[in-house]
């Protein structure tokens, strides 16, 4: 058999925190995910608590959300946060011009999405409307939402029936700016986000985390600009604290804009060509990263990564407009990759977030618009095998594996993909393996710590277009692995043995 793929980690040589923000959601009023995904009204048959559909809740709960991005998205700089509160029959209606053309009736509001954020248990990352907004409306929306005591907003909000304020930590300022959030240049940008962020104030205990909207891809200018913006170089103390990360967008996407490729029907060819894709995302966490070393090396300043995931022709017979895609195991691969990159800049990537929860784009769960019926996808599946990592301690891994490796159209893909956390006394190990025909025995070679106990998790499938549906809602699940304990000369072994393109997760108990 093949000679088995070394992975060498000493589990006393402690990395940053993995924030369990890495983890986050987005949540946009697009197609399905709102309404029909996270709210089907009160009057639904299908079970919910004030209109918030609870089987999406437990199953999201189950992965341990830790935060939702809303309302957009491209959606966030054309909304106006006053039509969405007050009696929901009062409220003014809008067009939904960037999603369908569809008229939004504006039921599901910010009293809405906060009493989801509470039942989730998520922390709630609101996205502030820049393009076609106010300074005004969007300092009193903070105000409204965070605002004890007396003031014109928290009068406002008791008025529509919540007294207490509540907490939202985090707080976007506007969204592609350079695109759909207004079509500005960097320059242009930078100092409306300064402009904005100043008066997005702490109200009470409330301590906001703002983010400027970031760059497209690898626009690195885009990021410098916005740092160069806050930056006094040569005063020795870093940037401003105007706001306190940069965000940044990037999207699998392996076809042309106009041709994406498909979900579910693709080749062995426009799978690796999606993992070359997916496998840049960590090319660029570490250019947007250099960038904002040079003007803030203490690493003041977060990079949020606030929408990722893939992007595939829509589902024939859907909305256009609706991006409602189906979910299969080569998804999920693109997800654990992510993640493993992500583990490894987690000193500056403090938050990314999936695109999109419920049913448009990378969901993790799709519902049946006519039975409601609910479905997890092979992607909800690596967020739930990857819950230990949250908040956890990130290991350094050294992978000693020269052969994995494949051309796809002059690009080297790494086809064994690593990364490994600590936590008191356990460790978990992610392991990709993206070769689509061949297993890989890999041995995890620990160090500085002794092992006294192991278990794995397997998320495979026969195929890499198997996915998941009402009919068949288990046909890309996880299930136990076998791991064998091996002699390594300089601590534990752990052999484990990775099938044809699977994610597989092993914990182990230290002494
Ligand atoms: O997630 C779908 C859209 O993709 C978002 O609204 C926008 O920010 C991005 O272009």
């Amino acid at each position: 058999s093949a000679a088995a793929a070394r992975v060498v980690i000493d589990l006393d040589i402690p990395g940053p925190t993995i924030s369990r923000h890495l983890y986050g959601h987005f949540a946009e009023h697009l197609g399905r995910c709102i309404y029909g995904g996270f709210w089907v009204g009160e009057d639904s048959p299908v079970p919910n608590q004030g209109g918030i559909r609870l089987d999406v809740v437990e199953a999201l709960r189950d992965i341990a959300i830790p935060n939702l991005r809303w309302p957009g998205g491209c959606f966030a700089d054309e909304y106006h946060w006053r039509d969405g509160i007050g009696p929901r029959e009062e409220r003014p209606r809008m067009v939904n011009t960037n999603w369908g053309d569809v008229v939004e009736d504006n039921s599901f509001g910010t009293h809405e999405f906060l009493a989801l954020c509470e039942l989730l248990g998520a922390d709630p990352y609101v996205n502030g409307n820049v393009g076609s907004g106010t300074v005004r409306e969007m300092s009193e929306w903070v105000e409204y939402l965070t605002r004890g005591g007396e003031s014109p907003m928290a009068a406002l909000r008791r008025a529509n029936g919540r007294d207490e304020p509540w907490r939202v930590p985090f707080w976007g300022i506007g969204n592609e700016a350079w695109g759909c959030g207004g079509n500005m240049r960097a320059e242009a940008y930078a100092d409306l986000a300064r402009q904005y962020a100043t008066y997005l104030r702490d109200h009470g205990d409330n301590t906001l985390y703002r983010i400027a909207a970031g760059a497209a891809d690898d626009d690195y200018r885009w990021t410098e600009t916005l740092m160069k913006s806050i930056s006094c170089i040569g005063c020795g103390d870093g940037p401003k604290d105007i706001y306190q990360a940069i965000s940044f967008h990037y999207y699998t996407i392996p076809g042309p804009w106009e041709d994406k490729g498909d979900a579910t029907r693709f080749s062995t060819d426009d799978y690796y060509a999606t993992m070359v894709k997916a496998r840049r995302v960590e090319e660029l966490i570490r250019g947007h990263a250099a960038v904002m070393d040079v003007y803030d090396p203490a690493k003041k300043i977060g990079l949020v990564l606030d929408e990722w995931g893939t992007w595939w022709n829509v589902e024939a017979g859907t909305n256009p407009g609706f991006l409602y895609q189906q979910n299969t195991l080569r998804d999920a691969l693109v997800a654990s990759v992510h993640f493993d990159a992500f583990h490894a800049h987690a000193d500056r990537l403090v938050m990314a977030n999936i695109a999109q929860t419920v049913n448009v784009l990378q969901a993790m769960i799709l519902t049946d618009p006519e039975s409601g019926a609910l479905v997890l996808t092979p992607s909800y599946h690596v967020f739930r095998m990857n819950v230990g990592h949250h908040d956890a301690t990130a290991l350094r891994v050294h992978v000693d594996a020269p052969e994995l490796h494949r051309e796809v159209d002059g690009r080297r893909l790494e086809l064994l993909s690593v990364s490994a956390s600590t936590r008191g006394d356990s460790a978990l190990f992610s392991l990709t393996n993206l070769d689509a025909d061949r297993s890989v025995p890999v041995v995890l070679d620990l160090r500085g710590r002794t092992v006294v106990g192991q278990s794995a998790r397997i998320l495979n499938a026969d195929s890499l277009q198997a996915h998941n549906t009402a009919a068949d809602p288990d046909a890309v699940t996880v299930r136990d692995h076998d791991v064998e304990v091996v002699d390594q000369p300089y601590g534990a072994g752990i052999r484990v043995e990775l099938p044809p393109h699977s994610y597989v997760t092993v914990s182990v108990t230290l002494a």
